[in-house]
């Protein structure tokens, strides 16, 4: 690992009018004032994958395409993931499943947390998510963040006219998580140092 771990905040939205970004560029910036840690976003409509492609399914480790290839890099230099997401349909989005199940040995032991949001915080997303990141194995915080978006967050084209407001509502539990994908990011590291 590298002397500053590298925590990514995965943007689990992807649509074209989405406020996903906004969020998580506001959790960056929230996480980066008090945590020793360098902190990237990853956005998955820039990593722009498509559907599910690779002939072998992940857990295999014989990736084809250079676009998993380069995802999969992605993840194995993160030291630890947020994942930021809507809830659509008490669900979390297809563009974020599709990027899980592209890769499967760079979630394994990842240390790991979910920050969901919504009109009522997103709470069925983050529990679905929840079982499948369980379900293959990464090392998620036991609590989640999850905010409450209004539409008076909203502007009439349906960004958030103030995101670093909603999540300062927010912070502490963001900082909480933050803290908490540290600690088992440096508790992995002290394992594998022993
Ligand atoms: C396909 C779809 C389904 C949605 N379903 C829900 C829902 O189940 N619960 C909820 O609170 N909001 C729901 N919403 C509203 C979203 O919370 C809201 O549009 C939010 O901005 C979505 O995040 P995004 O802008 O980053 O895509 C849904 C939105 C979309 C696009």
């Amino acid at each position: 690992m590298s002397s500053t771990p590298r925590i990514s905040v995965i943007v689990g939205s992807a649509r074209p009018v989405r406020i996903g970004r906004q969020l998580a560029d506001s959790v960056a910036s929230t996480l980066s004032t008090n945590l020793d840690a360098e902190i990237q976003i990853l956005d998955l409509a820039e990593v722009a994958l498509p559907m599910l492609d690779e002939p072998l399914m992940a857990g295999m480790n014989q990736y084809q395409n250079a676009h998993t290839v380069a995802w999969a890099n992605l993840i194995a230099e993160s030291d630890g993931v947020i994942f930021v997401t809507p809830q659509y349909n008490a669900g979390y989005p297809a563009a974020l499943k599709n990027a899980i199940d592209y890769i499967y040995a760079e979630w394994k032991n990842k240390p790991s947390a979910i920050i969901s949001y919504g009109g009522r915080g997103g709470l069925a997303s983050a529990a679905q998510l929840r079982q499948v990141l369980e379900f293959i194995g990464l090392d998620l915080v036991d609590t989640d963040a999850s905010f409450t978006i209004a539409q008076t967050d909203y502007t009439p084209e349906w960004s958030l006219g103030d995101s670093d407001a909603v999540v300062a509502r927010y912070a502490d539990d963001v900082r909480a998580l933050g803290d908490a994908v540290l600690a088992k990011i440096d508790a992995e590291e002290e394992a594998e140092a022993a």
